[in-house]
């Protein structure tokens, strides 16, 4: 066909003329590979997560926060070698200026507090929800373009904050059906690897690398990482320790190695004493291989997890007390989450939880003559006034049809206006659960 992709059908007249044959250039009708659309029920199921986020995020009294989709470039680069600079979606402008399309929330966030300065009253509790793009190699729950929940708290330095924010995630999670059977969160510090650090004065510089190259433990054989540390100058003895204090999984374990005295210790003692209090111990465990794949965090980390160990981190977070200084600003301590949208669909539809969301209207509005379409109008301006939804008929349609609409949309009410009923100021109503049918003055229509 070359009428440009639109369908056939009734008043071709209105439409413009076809193009002509060269102007025609098919189109691939997938978005770019990685990327999505989102048609109405998928729209649904999206909106239904994202009121959740917001839900949540209002009960613990956060704030709502938003940040361009396009950041310079700048922001995001850190010379930690972090996976997520090689995924990042960069070009120059057309005034010849290096953006991204942001990969991650947080830098954004840095950048807005160091902008809004001295104006702020601390602590800050903000959230988000944003697109953010990465070129990842496409895995389940992995894609090219993702949306975030962000939560963060800035101005505490205390593990109180921490503990808040995995209150908030589980808080989700049950909102949504899931339990502590289906999912965890593995906890850990990256003070603990600060601390075996120091012990073979390993120069404080080198830790976002180290930490960096330890993330990819699960991803790549040990003996190139034990390369890569080498490569950062630290010693075999040290990489032996490293790796030896990232396997324990008890925190009595790790006091034994490190001793008592450490913050390390200190803080995560009192998150798995705060977790009792908010009743989530059952929910979160000691985990000290989890370092994150940021360069940016400084003290707890935590990922969320689901149990049966065929999805990949369903969130991730921690403790970010020095970035805002990496980009000149004072430091302020923080920490936050990234909760994305893509794994929990996953997790959701392993479990049978996805919800079974369908369009619904109050009110499907027909005129049984089209010289009723007027009065029609004026009935669905009345119903929608009073704060009625209403899908109004906008064609002459027979009445079969406008029935099988009603389904389709799940109206509750049909209204119709017919010539007889309205020479009396009356439309018909009929409610389509009982089928129910009675005759009623438009002002009194509710
Ligand atoms: P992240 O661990 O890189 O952290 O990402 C957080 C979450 O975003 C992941 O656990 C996952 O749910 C989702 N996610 C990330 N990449 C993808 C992808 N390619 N496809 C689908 N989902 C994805 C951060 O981004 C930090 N900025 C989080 C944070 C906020 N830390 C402190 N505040």
């Amino acid at each position: 066909s070359d009428n440009g992709g639109r369908s056939g059908g009734g008043r071709s007249g209105a439409l413009s003329p076809s193009p002509v044959a060269e102007e025609v250039q098919r189109i691939d009708v997938n978005p770019p590979k990685g990327t999505r659309d989102f048609p109405p029920e998928d729209m649904r199921l999206r909106n239904w997560l994202f009121n959740h986020f917001r839900e949540v995020s209002r009960l613990f009294g956060f704030e709502e926060v938003d940040y361009p989709v396009l950041e310079s470039e700048a922001l995001f680069i850190r010379k930690a070698g972090e996976e997520i600079r090689d995924q990042l979606y960069c070009f120059e402008d057309r005034g010849n200026r290096r953006v991204a399309l942001r990969p991650e929330l947080t830098p954004s966030l840095a950048r807005l507090v160091i902008q809004k300065g001295k104006s702020l009253s601390f602590p800050l509790k903000w959230f988000a929800i944003g697109q953010c793009w990465r070129y990842e190699r496409m895995t389940r729950g992995r894609r090219r373009e993702h949306y975030q929940w962000n939560m963060d708290v800035l101005g505490v330095p205390e593990v109180t904050a921490e503990a808040e924010l995995i209150a908030s995630i589980v808080a989700f999670f049950k909102r949504i059906g899931i339990t502590e059977s289906d999912v965890g969160f593995k906890v850990s510090s990256r003070k603990v690897l600060q601390e075996v650090l120091r012990c073979y004065s390993v120069p404080e510089n080198l830790f976002g690398k180290v930490c960096i190259i330890i993330d990819k433990i699960e991803k790549i054989p040990i003996d190139e990482i034990k390369r890569e540390l080498n490569a950062t100058g630290l010693s075999e003895e040290a990489i032996e320790e490293l790796l030896q204090v990232l396997s324990i999984k008890s925190l009595t374990k790790l006091e034994e190695i490190l001793g008592g005295a450490g913050e390390a210790i200190a803080d995560l003692k009192q998150l798995f004493s705060l977790a009792e209090k908010f009743g989530y111990s059952e929910w979160i465990q000691f985990d000290a291989s989890i370092v994150r794949g940021l360069a940016y965090y400084t003290g707890i980390v935590f990922e969320g997890f689901d149990r049966k160990g065929k999805l990949r981190a369903i969130c991730g977070g921690g403790r970010y007390d020095r970035l805002l200084s990496t980009f000149g600003g004072d430091d302020v301590p923080a920490c936050g989450f990234g909760f994305g949208d893509a794994v929990i669909v996953e997790l959701l539809k392993e479990k049978g939880l996805v919800p079974e969301l369908s369009l619904e209207v109050e009110n499907i509005v027909c005129a049984l003559d089209h010289d009723l379409q007027g009065v029609a109008a004026t009935v669905a301006t009345k119903l929608r006034e009073k704060g009625q939804s209403v899908d109004l008929v906008l064609e002459s349609k027979p009445l079969k049809w406008v029935f099988k609409r009603a389904a389709r949309t799940n109206a509750q009410r049909l209204i119709l206006v017919g010539n007889t009923e309205w020479q009396k100021g009356m439309v018909v109503v009929k409610v389509l659960s009982s089928g129910e049918q009675y005759e009623i003055k438009l002002d009194e229509l509710e």
